[in-house]
């Protein structure tokens, strides 16, 4: 059966690329912001009584793009016997539990938003932790892009590069890239002071890192703050070359300045988020993930 599919304005080409792998009948949104900042959406195409599928990306601002995606899965709802809402960059993912008390579990909020506008599925990719999808009380499924990240970094021609989670929360992730690429893998130990929000990296002296290109490996870049520590750090050990490969590249403010300030030679990220970065096209793997 025809399959409707719904861009989100925030993910409009990776909408259609999307839709085109799944042969959908293609739904565009137009997207009207009224001068208080509220969001007007109307749909450009008639959905057919049939699974609609709902791509809209959750990145800055935020919290427009949230009520965006939720007023179009609502709308959905209404003609659709299933709505399937793919999420590739979810923001607030990282609020997924209580670190100090009195905070609130943002994540918890979006599983009832989701599931009261009508959604009966959410696909995200690299999430940065699971715990956040415990929250949705929906179907879910956290796909990876870092085989597609991977297959990309062949092009390289690195010569037995060491891959690096600049987290203990990144190992898996770090590992799977490593897999795919046939090298050697390592997770720094970095702390995160949860009041200022500054991280350090507590690893000590690695030999392994020296004279090495380095693949840095992390779902996702907001102010460059950890992968600086992580390239500072490697540079300190006497590391080769630093390649950063990201899922999703917010790079909020001047992050991508300061990172290749910091001695960065590439920033490799994915469609997820548009943007200079977003080199490596996820479309093909969610489109596996829809069918
Ligand atoms: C943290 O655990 C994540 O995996 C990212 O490393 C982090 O959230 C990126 O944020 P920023 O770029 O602000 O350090």
């Amino acid at each position: 059966m025809l399959i409707n599919l719904i861009a989100g304005n925030s993910s409009e080409d990776l909408a259609k690329k999307i839709s085109k792998k799944l042969k959908a009948n293609f739904v565009n949104s137009e997207l009207k912001v009224f001068p208080d900042g509220e969001s007007k959406i109307t749909l450009r195409g008639k959905l057919s009584k049939s699974k609609t599928v709902v791509v809209q990306s959750i990145y800055p601002p935020v919290d427009s793009n949230l009520i965006q995606a939720l007023s179009l899965v609502s709308k959905a709802k209404d003609y659709s016997t299933e709505v399937v809402v793919v999420i590739p960059y979810l923001g607030y993912a990282r609020q997924d539990r209580e670190f100090l008390p009195g905070e609130i579990v943002t994540m918890k909020v979006l599983g009832q938003l989701f599931k009261g506008s009508g959604a009966s599925k959410i696909i995200v990719i690299d999430i940065h932790s699971e715990i956040g999808l415990k929250h949705f009380k929906i179907k879910t499924e956290n796909i990876s892009a870092i085989s597609d990240l991977a297959k990309y970094f062949k092009k390289f021609n690195l010569k037995d590069p060491l891959i690096v989670s600049p987290d203990q929360g990144g190992k898996e992730r770090a590992k799977e890239f490593a897999n795919k690429f046939e090298s050697e893998y390592i997770a720094l130990v970095k702390k995160r002071d949860r009041k200022t929000g500054k991280v350090e990296i507590k690893t000590e002296g690695l030999d392994k890192v020296i004279g090495r290109d380095v693949i840095l490996v992390d779902d996702m870049i907001s102010t460059g703050g950890s992968i600086i520590k992580a390239t500072k750090f490697l540079k300190k050990q006497k590391c080769k070359q630093v390649f950063v490969a990201c899922t999703h590249a917010l790079l909020v403010d001047d992050a991508e300045n300061k990172i290749k300030k910091a001695g960065v030679e590439k920033i490799v990220s994915t469609n997820s988020i548009p943007g200079k970065t977003s080199i490596v096209d996820i479309s093909s793997t969610i489109a596996k993930a829809i069918k």
